[in-house]
């Protein structure tokens, strides 16, 4: 068991393999603009979206037990949906700190739209996860659900992030991924089910031509962590946060300005 922290003041934890989290995180920032952040990017285990089960829940909590261990945040947020959907109740059962997850968000989406038909957009890990099943279930049993891995969106919003021009052809392939299914051409709702995607979501939105409704957990993911949080006096003004990354630290000069923008200015290797 990793032990709680002692100060009140002790930074959220955001954990993802690169830059998706940032979308997690701006949301986070606009209840919580003065919250100590650190920010965890696995690059060395990217992408995890073709990655096993077997090696996702392994690997993600031995890497949440280091930083943790060096961080000692008061939260941690898996920015994450391949691993949420994976290892979180295996990181809770490691962590004594509050773990909140990132899961595709199938009950706004099954709200939302008005003609049955939704687009779920993820890792291939991610659309094959029996907790999306479950969610579909519970939430969403009178929809219809079309489920597409799109791995290459990942690099899409890498790309973008460090101030490339995302490859078109990614994103239309995303979106042909969809419409080529049985009733695609129905699908008035999305919901982006990797923290990668909503960074691309006006690229996105081109590619589909007629208006489609997008949905992702951020929003509500930022209103758990504020309640989880609630009771905490945070600083005045806010800390400079910390991005650490498992891989290349040099690789992270090209993200530099983006992080920049979300106060991540000490970058740092695990
Ligand atoms: N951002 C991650 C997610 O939400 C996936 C990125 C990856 O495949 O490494 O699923």
């Amino acid at each position: 068991m990793i032990s709680k922290p002692v100060e009140a003041s002790s930074p959220i934890l955001f954990f993802d393999t690169g830059v998706g989290g940032l979308s997690v995180l701006r949301e986070a920032q606009k209840l919580l603009p003065n919250a100590p952040i650190v920010y965890a990017a696995d690059y060395a285990g990217m992408p995890y979206g073709t990655k096993s089960e077997e090696e996702l829940s392994t690997r993600i909590p031995l890497l949440l037990g280091r930083l943790v261990e060096r961080y000692k945040p008061q939260l941690v947020t898996i920015a994450c949906n391949t691993a949420s959907t994976i290892a979180l109740d295996v990181v809770r059962s490691v962590l004594d700190i509050p773990v909140v997850g990132t899961v595709p968000a199938i009950k706004p989406a099954s709200q939302m739209s008005k003609t049955g038909v939704i687009g779920l957009l993820g890792t291939q890990a991610t659309i094959r996860q029996p907790y999306v099943d479950r969610l579909a279930a519970e939430f969403a049993a009178d929809k219809t659900i079309l489920r597409f891995g799109a791995p290459d969106l990942v690099n899409a919003a890498e790309a973008k992030l460090r101030g490339e021009l995302p490859d078109p052809e990614l994103i239309d392939a995303a979106v042909a991924g969809l419409l080529s299914q049985q009733r695609g051409d129905e699908i008035d709702t999305i919901i982006l089910a990797c923290t990668h995607f909503p960074l691309v979501q006006d690229e996105l939105q081109k590619s589909f031509v007629r208006a489609i409704q997008f949905i992702d957990g951020s929003q509500g993911i930022a209103r758990r962590i504020a309640y989880l949080t609630r009771e905490v006096i945070w600083p005045e003004v806010p800390k400079s946060g910390v991005f650490v990354t498992t891989g290349d630290l040099i690789q992270l000069e090209l993200y530099q300005k983006t992080l920049e923008q979300f106060g991540l200015t000490r970058l740092e290797a695990l």
